[in-house]
């Protein structure tokens, strides 16, 4: 098996961790590169549901190894908590089959705080973010007072390092945000806890993988979010905090460019969007609500009602460009069965013009109107079918329409959210 990437080309919840749980089967490490609980990743054996927020979705396949690389961000109460919830369920997680990057950071109750309250602050302007603390963590990571999860195991290191973050924080976020001072005793107890417990999986991820890629192990690196959600290649600043595109990836875990085979975009047969942001093919009228319920697309981390609209060929298409996707795998094909004519958002209007390159300014894309091609819809139960040749023909359409447009072929589709749900079209593990 190739290296591979794994990236969503759309606003997030495109079904990548169903994907990574099938392509996993195949390779020796999953690794996670940047995010952190800010994802869901949900994954259906045998009728459980599971949904992943930090560990990569290879944990329920027992003879892989699972690594957060040191792009991630964790929260380690719900990184525990997490860890529980799978062993509970039934899925081993050992030191053996579950690594944390010595260098990941890790999110503080202050993070958290910030994240809400600004939200609150900002108003009408509010990202809509997960709440998670993702932007602040990330924020001081680059300031460079961010605490990472080694620290947590040099208490007197770590008491040093706390002690003057918090003051600084107090100050903020008393003066700026209007929230009480943050208690350093009861902050440092805690975390030091927490680095005890996580104490076992924490290692150099970097030379792990090195020494992996040299025993010539398969690595699929699964990315969180998608790459409209890019800080720097998404509809900024409506994204997350992270690089989840394919740039992320090396940066995100210390491996060399030259390692990766293959880069896999996953989209959803359409598009959902969760919190706020310029979504030029949202259906706006009843419509959209109809196609919520027959996607069930409510977030698998906040549970919020996601945004829903047409396929979108113009932001895809640069996602593909910009990621170097040589295949994509469609999900939720199901979804849209019972539908007489598909939509398919082909440019964007802007002014007089019609737009086919995704443009960068926030102004101009929440001014496009989406340009349609409609086509018609299959009308029949796809979650029996298990042979390619059994497809609707309307279905094939559709895909061969997509493959046009995007000049990418698309390899694999899902048709249920269940593990054998799926239908390999062509090897899209090639380059
Ligand atoms: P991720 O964040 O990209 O891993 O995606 P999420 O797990 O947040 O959201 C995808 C949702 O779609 C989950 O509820 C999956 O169980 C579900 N799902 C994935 N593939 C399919 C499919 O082919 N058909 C249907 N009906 N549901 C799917
Ligand atoms: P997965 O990996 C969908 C969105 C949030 C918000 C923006 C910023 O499951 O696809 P953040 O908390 O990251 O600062 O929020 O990004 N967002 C996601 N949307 N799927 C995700 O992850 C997301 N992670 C963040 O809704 O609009
Ligand atoms: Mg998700």
């Amino acid at each position: 098996m190739p290296n591979i990437v794994v990236i969503g080309t759309q606003w997030g919840d495109e079904g990548k961790g169903r994907i990574v749980d099938i392509l996993s089967e195949k390779v020796d490490v999953v690794a996670r590169y940047q995010g952190g609980n800010n994802a869901g990743h949900t994954i259906i054996v045998d009728g459980k549901t599971t949904v992943l927020h930090h560990i990569p979705s290879g944990i329920l396949r027992q003879d892989k190894i699972s690594i957060i690389g040191n792009g991630v961000v964790i929260d380690p109460k719900f990184l525990l908590e997490e860890i529980d919830g799978l062993r509970k369920s039934g899925y081993p997680v050992s030191s053996a089959n579950f690594k944390i990057s010595d260098r990941t950071h890790v999110i503080m109750p202050y993070h958290k705080l910030m994240d809400k309250a600004r939200e609150s602050q900002m108003g009408n302007n509010k990202i809509g973010t997960t709440g998670r603390g993702i932007g602040p963590v990330y924020e001081d990571k680059v300031a460079r007072r961010g605490i990472r999860v080694s620290d947590l195991l040099y208490p007197d290191y770590f008491a040093d390092r706390l002690k003057s973050i918090i003051n600084q924080k107090n100050i903020y976020l008393k003066n700026v945000l209007g929230i009480e001072p943050l208690d350093f005793e009861h902050i440092f107890d805690d975390y030091i806890e927490y680095g005890k417990k996580l104490n076992p999986f924490i290692t150099d991820t970097s030379l792990l993988l090195y020494d992996l890629v040299k025993q010539n192990k398969a690595i699929l690196f699964e990315g969180a979010q998608g790459v409209m959600l890019d800080v720097d290649f998404g509809t900024y600043p409506y994204v997350t905090s992270s690089n989840s595109g394919a740039g992320g990836v090396c940066s995100g875990t210390g491996i060399s460019p030259k390692i990766i085979d293959t880069i896999v975009g996953i989209s959803k047969a359409y598009t959902t969007r969760v919190g706020e942001g310029p979504f030029p093919s949202e259906i706006k009228d009843g419509f959209g609500e109809v196609l919520r319920k027959m996607g069930n697309e409510y977030g698998a981390t906040t549970g919020r009602p996601r945004r829903c609209g047409w396929f979108d060929t113009v932001s895809v298409s640069y996602s593909i460009k910009i990621s170097g996707i040589s295949s994509l795998m469609l999900t939720k094909l199901d979804v849209l069965s019972d539908l007489q004519t598909i939509k398919i958002c082909t440019g964007y209007k802007y002014k007089d013009q019609v737009l086919k390159d995704f443009p960068s300014n926030p102004n101009v894309l929440s001014s496009c109107k989406p340009v349609y091609e409609e086509v018609p819809g299959w009308r029949s139960e796809l979650s029996d079918i298990n042979d390619p040749s059994d497809l609707p023909q309307n279905l094939m359409n559709y895909l061969g329409k997509l493959e046009d447009i995007l000049e990418t072929q698309i390899s694999l589709i899902s048709i249920g959210p269940s593990r054998e749900q799926f239908i390999t079209l062509k090897n899209g593990l090639l380059n």
